[in-house]
């Protein structure tokens, strides 16, 4: 199965970044296809903590990895990771970046902190890294992309055609500063040099690598429930996380995708604005983020908690097509005595539903109707398998597999690269 799409099953931070880095051992290729620096993934692995924002996990292991056409790229972000990279002994050629992959400029951070401000309450709480601003530009087609850089004359032109629309707005619409033309062109070109050694074709590299054999993982960012056609729109990223993403993100055609691993935590978490139906009410949520360590990696934020929810990862099996699951963090539960788990949603009428709701004010009104199942009360430091686990937690581990009717292959039991039973 050379082709594996690893994608967040619910609303980010499942610990994607540790899965990939832990498949990326035995593959030939990792491949980021969306999202950009409001990404946080930590990794573990021999002891030293990782925590990328722009490049692939595959970096950790020292595989060849790829950003591809579909991401925003930071090129300060970007440069500060290759940058890490040697400060700890990678060798930072294992990085390739799409020349059409599009470039997050100083006004879209701007306009990202601006437009959430003058939304005021309204707020979706995004990580202000500028991704909606630079997504929205590539498609009015006014975006500025990886390959123009490379050349200083073009470069200069598409830098003064955006700053011509983008200081008016900036200046007239959010009261703010605009941007001068000589200083951002000097800046930017100044990347030129730097970036020039990692540009190239992706889209021909995956393609290369899928025919001679070798196993590529495609590395979703944030996930299923903040993709922008199919997640909880407004509150969700302004690109594709979903499983389909990686084959317009990479540039190569969805047959050539053998299989979907989901990432799920035992429980569920959420960063920003926007509704989250099995939220916990009480004192326990403010538990399960200290023992999760529920802390935003790029801005620092709390994440919200709340107890697994099936209805959403039902979901997220339909639209991803995923074909087996990863378990992340239950050894987090290990402290609780009982664990309620969202099996149904109660709708306005007073039905249940096993299905994630396709309206939005259906979503908003929806309750959980939680099964409680019994926690197991110890760590799960001893188990080497799956069959090691305590009763209860085995338990909670198939009736996700039953509900799902999706394998889960993958059960998460600590950060580190080797806490992690298949
Ligand atoms: P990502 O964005 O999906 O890569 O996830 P993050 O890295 O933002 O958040 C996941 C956090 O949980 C990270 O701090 C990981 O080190 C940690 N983590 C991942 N898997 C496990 C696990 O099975 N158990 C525990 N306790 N921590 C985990
Ligand atoms: P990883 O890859 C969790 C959330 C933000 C906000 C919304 C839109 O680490 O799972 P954006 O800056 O993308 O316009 O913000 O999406 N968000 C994430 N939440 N994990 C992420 O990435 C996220 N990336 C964006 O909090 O609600
Ligand atoms: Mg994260």
């Amino acid at each position: 199965m050379p082709a594996t799409v690893v994608v967040g099953a619910q609303w980010g931070d499942e610990g994607k970044g540790k899965i990939v880095d832990l498949l990326a051992q035995e593959s030939d290729v990792v491949c980021r296809y969306q999202g950009g620096p409001n990404a946080g993934h930590t990794i573990v692995a021999d002891g030293e903590t990782w925590k990328l924002r722009q490049l692939p996990s595959g970096v950790v292991s020292g595989t060849t990895s790829v950003v591809g056409a579909g991401c925003v790229v930071d090129p300060e972000v970007f440069l500060d990771e290759i940058d890490l990279l040697e400060s700890r002994g990678v060798d930072p050629s294992i990085v390739v970046l799409s020349g059409n992959a599009h470039l997050i400029m100083p006004w879209h951070v701007t306009i990202d902190r601006a437009s959430e401000r003058r939304l005021g309450k309204l707020q979706i709480g995004t990580t202000r890294r500028g991704i909606g601003p630079a997504y929205a530009d590539k498609a009015s087609r006014i975006g500025i992309r990886v390959q123009d850089v490379l050349d200083a004359k073009i470069l200069r032109q598409k830098i003064a055609v955006a700053l011509a629309e983008k200081n008016v707005w900036l200046e007239r619409v959010y009261e703010t500063e605009g941007f001068d033309l000589e200083d951002v062109w000097s800046r930017y070109a100044g990347y030129a040099e730097r970036l020039a050694p990692f540009v190239g074709d992706v889209s021909l590299l995956i393609d290369d690598a899928l025919r001679a054999g070798r196993h590529v993982l495609f590395e979703g960012a944030q996930a299923t429930m903040l993709d922008l056609d199919h997640g909880t729109y407004p509150f969700v990223t302004s690109s594709n996380p979903i499983a389909s993403g990686a084959a317009t993100g990479v540039g190569i055609g969805p047959t050539r995708i053998d299989r979907v691993l989901g990432v799920a935590k035992a429980y569920v978490t959420r960063v920003g604005e926007g509704p989250l139906p099995s939220e916990i009410e009480g004192p326990q949520q403010a538990r399960l983020r200290e023992l999760g360590g529920e802390y935003g990696t790029v801005t620092g934020r709390e994440r919200r908690c709340g107890w697994l929810d099936l209805v959403a990862l039902r979901y997220a099996v339909r639209v991803n097509g995923i074909t087996s699951l990863a378990l992340t963090k239950l050894d987090v539960l290990s402290e609780f005595d009982e664990l309620p788990v969202c099996i149904r949603y109660r709708q306005r009428d007073g039905s249940e539903t096993p299905h994630f709701p396709a309206h939005q004010s259906d979503f908003h009104h929806a309750e959980p109707v939680f099964e409680v199942v019994a926690g197991w009360r110890r760590p799960l430091d001893e188990a080497a398998t799956l069959a090691e686990l305590p009763g209860p937690a085995r338990a909670y581990v198939e009736l996700v597999a039953r509900e799902l009717e999706v394998p889960v292959e993958l059960v998460g039991i600590g950060a580190a690269r080797d806490r992690v039973l298949a």
